[in-house]
């Protein structure tokens, strides 16, 4: 199983506020549908309710919610109530990567866990005022290389950098 994280974030390391993301860059979608497409992807309930209808369950992708709530059911996703059984569930997965799509409590769960193998993180050059955040990690355990830098043009609000991290 390899499990691949991605994340767009702002200055203050912001991804999210009232339950929606906060900039208009489809560059930036376009790269996380490339990305996930054919994976299993993997989010938090608050996440899979910021999606808007028309769009959900995310397409040729397996879609995987967390949920506390066990009578918890959505139309063509998978249901884990804990993260530990979900990653037991994919442990044998050799053709997909587990893509962690967030939100915050997500993310964290799955840092502070160590299940993460590399991350994928868009770098919004703007402040936008956020209220939920991407969590702290240790920068010196990761190498770090850019798989693409896009400028702030007519259709994309502000410029941003994907970086990849993976493990030293
Ligand atoms: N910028 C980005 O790349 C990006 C990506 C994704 C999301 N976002 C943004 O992030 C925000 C949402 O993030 P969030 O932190 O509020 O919520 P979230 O992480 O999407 O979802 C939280 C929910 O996940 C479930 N959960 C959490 N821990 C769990 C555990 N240990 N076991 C089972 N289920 C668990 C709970 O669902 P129940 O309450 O149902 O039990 C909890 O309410 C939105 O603003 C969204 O737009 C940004």
């Amino acid at each position: 199983m390899k499990v691949s994280l991605i994340v767009a974030m702002d200055l203050e390391r912001g991804i999210g506020k009232d339950n929606d993301l906060m900039w208009h860059l489809p560059e930036d979608m376009k790269f996380f549908k490339e990305t996930t497409l054919g994976q299993i992807v993997v989010m938090g309930r608050k996440n899979y309710d910021s999606i808007p209808k028309k769009y959900r369950p995310l397409p040729k992708r397996e879609n995987v919610i967390l949920t506390r709530n066990t009578d918890f059911t959505a139309e063509g996703c998978t249901i884990f109530n804990s993260m530990e059984a979900c990653m037991e569930a994919y442990k044998n997965e050799t053709e997909r990567t587990v893509f962690i799509i967030g939100g915050g409590e997500i993310y964290k769960l799955a840092l502070e866990k160590d299940y993460v193998d590399e991350l994928y993180i868009t770098h919004v050059n703007e402040n936008y005022g956020p209220d939920t955040f991407f969590p702290e990690f240790d920068l010196t355990q990761w190498n770090v290389e850019t798989v693409k830098t896009h400028e702030k043009d007519e259709k994309n609000e502000a410029s941003f950098s994907v970086l990849k991290y993976t493990r030293k």
